[in-house]
């Protein structure tokens, strides 16, 4: 026989737990889609699950900006603020993020959450400079970690802090690098010691907030096609971000009430190597570009072509990154890989982010079909898998279906909707927010789609 508060505890109201992801190569605008949902949806946590300080997340209120490398976006609109053990955590960067907030912020992070050490910087720079990485020592900290040599967070006040540093030494001695454990050691405690009281377990942790009706919304980092696991590897990050990994990284397990928002900007970017099959290339003239040099650019003086429209997306949309300020690579909407991203992630809703930046363009253009000079096809066909990069160097053509352009949205927001609407029949998934600028009142929703 059960008692009443067993039966109370069933009939319970469990909390949701949505996730954001990136459906393309990063910066697809995730940090202000999560500020919006945080502001304007009922969370009470905002969990990070991957990645390191190699992001960047926008965030703009009023006139301040907020650039977030580690901390959740949701962090800025005063929700508490969780970093999970499948983070790797730049103490130092933490440190100096975190200072804003100092007085106002809840934070808690994951107990088991592999540290980044300076020395691993400079490794990720001598190293991997070939996959064109933030150099933020990301691969290095995801290395040892598999390795089983690495530093986590609660190693900081173990008891067996010192040998846990010789092992990490003697395998970085391996390879030529060696650690002043005094100094590493003097580093950690001062940075990460007061950090105890609000560490925990992932899992437990989170699973109580759910149990006691609170929402969570988890945040990743990067996009699908940066995935060690599903995106162009080797020209990829160190981590999956893909949502069931969300889940997973958490200690979680998603309900079927729980959504799942993929965010994908109106054209494509793209930072670092690897390829990007819509891409506008820019001749080598453009590549000491800045953002100073691109607001310089008059483009109306530029004949029509397509390192113009490159330029414009470019100038427009600001491409350059967050954290590296590193030109970002353009180019038009890819449907074949969004599809893939959409499917993969099972999104339940897409945030289309950007879209005022194709303003004043003559023509849109989006692939519809990726051809291979093998003959085959792909169009993010539920039965196969994203082409590998291989069959990309074998050689390729695409279609492309293009649009009428559109000087404002607002005033020509039929065409912009005529866009809109031919990226959600393809996809099959509503589109059911739009962001038409980097400020949370420049935002639109459609809960049922367009
Ligand atoms: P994230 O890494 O996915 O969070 O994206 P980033 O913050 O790295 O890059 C997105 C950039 O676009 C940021 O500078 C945002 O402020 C900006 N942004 C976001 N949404 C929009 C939008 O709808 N229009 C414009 N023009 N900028 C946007
Ligand atoms: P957010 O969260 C865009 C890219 C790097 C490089 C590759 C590997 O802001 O979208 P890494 O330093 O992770 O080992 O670099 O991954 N990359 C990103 N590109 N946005 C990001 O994050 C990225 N994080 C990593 O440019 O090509
Ligand atoms: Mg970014």
């Amino acid at each position: 026989m059960y008692s009443t508060s067993k039966e109370s505890h069933y009939t319970r109201k469990l909390g949701r737990k949505d996730v954001v992801v990136g459906l393309q190569w990063g910066d697809e605008g995730k940090g202000k889609l999560i500020d919006w949902l945080s502001k304007n949806q009922r969370y009470d946590v905002v969990a990070r699950f991957n990645g390191g300080a190699n992001a960047g997340h926008t965030v703009v209120v009023g006139d301040q900006t907020y650039k977030l490398r580690l901390l959740p976006s949701g962090i800025v609109s005063g929700k508490h603020a969780f970093l999970g053990s499948g983070m790797v955590l730049d103490l130092e960067q933490l440190n100096e993020e975190i200072k804003p907030f100092d007085k106002s912020a809840t934070i808690s992070f994951g107990k088991n959450a592999h540290i980044v050490l300076p020395i691993y910087k400079q490794m990720d720079s001598e190293k991997n400079a070939h996959i064109g990485t933030t150099k933020n020592g990301i691969g290095i900290a995801y290395e040892l970690k598999a390795n089983r040599s690495g530093i986590r967070l609660q190693d900081i006040w173990s008891n067996d802090l010192n040998s846990k540093l010789e092992r990490l030494n003697s395998t970085l001695l391996e390879r030529g690098y060696e650690l002043n454990t005094t100094k590493v050691r003097q580093y950690l405690e001062s940075y990460g010691l007061w950090m105890r009281p609000h560490t925990f377990e992932d899992s437990p942790f989170l699973k109580d907030k759910v149990q006691n009706g609170g929402n969570i919304l988890i945040e990743g980092a990067q996009g699908l096609m940066l995935s060690l696991d599903w995106g162009t590897y080797p020209y990829v990050t160190s981590s999956d971000m893909s949502a069931p990994s969300a889940y997973a990284s958490l200690g979680l397990t998603k309900s079927d009430s729980d959504q799942v928002f993929g965010v994908t900007k109106a054209y494509i970017t793209r930072v670092g190597g690897g390829i990007l099959p819509t891409e506008l290339h820019l001749s080598n003239k453009y590549s000491d570009l800045t953002s100073d040099t691109v607001s310089a650019i008059d483009l109306l003086t530029l004949d029509p072509s397509d390192e113009t429209t490159a330029l414009k997306l470019v100038k427009d949309g600001k491409e350059f990154g967050t954290v590296t300020k590193r030109l970002r690579r353009v180019g038009w909407l890819d449907l074949p890989q969004l599809k893939y991203a959409i499917k993969l992630n099972d999104v339940s809703g897409v945030a289309i982010t950007k879209v005022d930046v194709l303003s004043g363009l003559d023509e849109v253009s989006l692939a519809t079909k990726y051809k291979f000079n093998d003959g085959s096809e792909y169009m993010g066909d539920d039965t196969k898998g994203y082409p590998s990069v291989s069959k990309f160097e074998d050689g390729f053509n695409l279609e492309y279906k293009t649009f009428s352009g559109w000087d404002d949205i607002s005033s020509d927001w039929d065409k912009t909707k005529t866009y809109l609407d031919f990226i959600q029949d393809y996809i099959g998934i509503p589109i059911v927010l739009v962001s038409y600028g980097p400020k949370r009142s420049q935002t639109m929703t459609f809960p049922e789609g367009i």
